[in-house]
């Protein structure tokens, strides 16, 4: 009968089929081919129509135990592979869960972001507000603005990095002080942290790239007096403790008078070493009483107005309180620096 010998054929085909097999997925595409809508086994029942009635439920049988065969040993055959592949996937996963953890690094601000948000924070707590200026500025509001004529020598104390005839990379964040006064009426109460450039020679003090907070106070009757207690009320709150300053007469072309400050050098406790160039003190900040010709370029009048401004050094703060021996730490970007902060 030659449905039988198909039979044979298929049951036969099968076996070396699955002899080859290694996965459940080949296993899976065998039910396909043999027991599928269009697989050899469905394609007998159409061998059926040719059978004798007679012969009919023998070969009917026949076709069903091929089936079931097959799926029988297809069934145990995927379950055998799956064990065999959930263990060897075990295997490579294997986790030992004894093993110490790693340590998870959270990002931190850098020192400098922390120095600047902690000097912010206490001169917004004494009634400033933020503004800002650019990094690249024109050469009217970082110098000519504030009363540095051209060719004027006062030019030469801060050696800039020009970028074409006009622009230059801000040499101090006083360049915001016009800015502010252009748009604003008195009382004017501003701080303005940012970026500055220099082209000078990099020491453990200074630097050609470090930050400043700058701050002014323009209304009537504003005084020298004032300067001085707001700076002091400041340092207080910086610090934590009275702090012993000293103020010295200083020349900036922006005010009248002008000032420079110094911090007992914390490093040395004021004996002198290489960050305060043996003298037992930091500069870390200029200061004065806004210069008239300043209020003028900034559309505020002279006569009813005054003010004062400084412009402080945020490396050198940092410096100071967190014991710091060279400025160059901070964009050196060594993790075991960086991470103390
Ligand atoms: C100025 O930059 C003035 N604009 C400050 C000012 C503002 C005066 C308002 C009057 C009124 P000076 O060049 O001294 O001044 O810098 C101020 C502070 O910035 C310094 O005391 C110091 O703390 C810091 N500083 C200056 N140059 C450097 C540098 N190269 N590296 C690190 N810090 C610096």
């Amino acid at each position: 009968m030659a449905l039988r010998e198909k039979i044979d054929e298929i049951r036969k085909g099968f076996s070396l089929d699955i002899d080859k097999s290694k996965t459940s997925k080949d296993v899976e595409d065998l039910k396909v081919k043999y027991l599928g809508r269009k697989g050899s086994v469905s394609s007998l029942m159409g061998l059926l129509k040719e059978c004798t009635d007679q012969e009919k439920p023998l070969c009917g049988k026949l076709i069903n135990d091929l089936k079931n065969e097959i799926t029988n040993f297809c069934e145990e055959k995927i379950i055998d592979f799956s064990q065999k592949e959930v263990e060897k996937r075990l295997e490579e996963e294997y986790i030992d869960v004894t093993m110490p953890g790693r340590e998870a690094y959270l990002g931190k601000y850098h020192p400098i972001s922390q120095m600047t948000k902690q000097i912010v924070g206490i001169l917004e707590g004494m009634g400033f507000s933020v503004e800002s200026g650019p990094d690249l500025e024109s050469d009217f509001y970082n110098f000519e603005g504030l009363n540095f004529p051209q060719e004027h020598p006062a030019r030469d104390m801060q050696d800039s990095f020009f970028v074409t005839g006009d622009l230059l990379l801000r040499t101090h964040t006083s360049n915001v002080q016009v800015r502010v006064m252009e748009k604003s009426t008195p009382p004017i109460r501003v701080i303005a942290p940012g970026r500055c450039f220099r082209n000078e020679t990099i020491s453990s003090r200074s630097h050609v790239f470090f930050h400043q907070v700058e701050a002014f106070y323009i209304d009537e009757h504003v005084s020298f007096a004032d300067l001085l207690a707001t700076m002091d009320e400041f340092w207080q709150k910086l610090f934590g403790k009275k702090i012993k300053t000293r103020y010295r007469p200083s020349f900036f072309p922006f005010v009248e008078p002008g000032l420079e400050g110094d911090i007992a050098c914390s490093v040395c406790s004021g004996e002198g070493c290489r960050l305060c160039k043996n003298t037992g003190w930091l500069e870390v900040i200029g200061a004065g009483m806004i210069h008239p010709e300043v209020l003028k370029a900034g559309g505020i009048d002279p006569e009813k107005y005054s003010g004062y401004a400084w412009g402080l050094g945020v490396e050198r703060l940092a410096m100071l309180l967190y014991d710091i021996k060279d400025i160059r730490l901070f964009t050196e970007n060594d993790m075991r620096f960086l991470s103390q902060f």
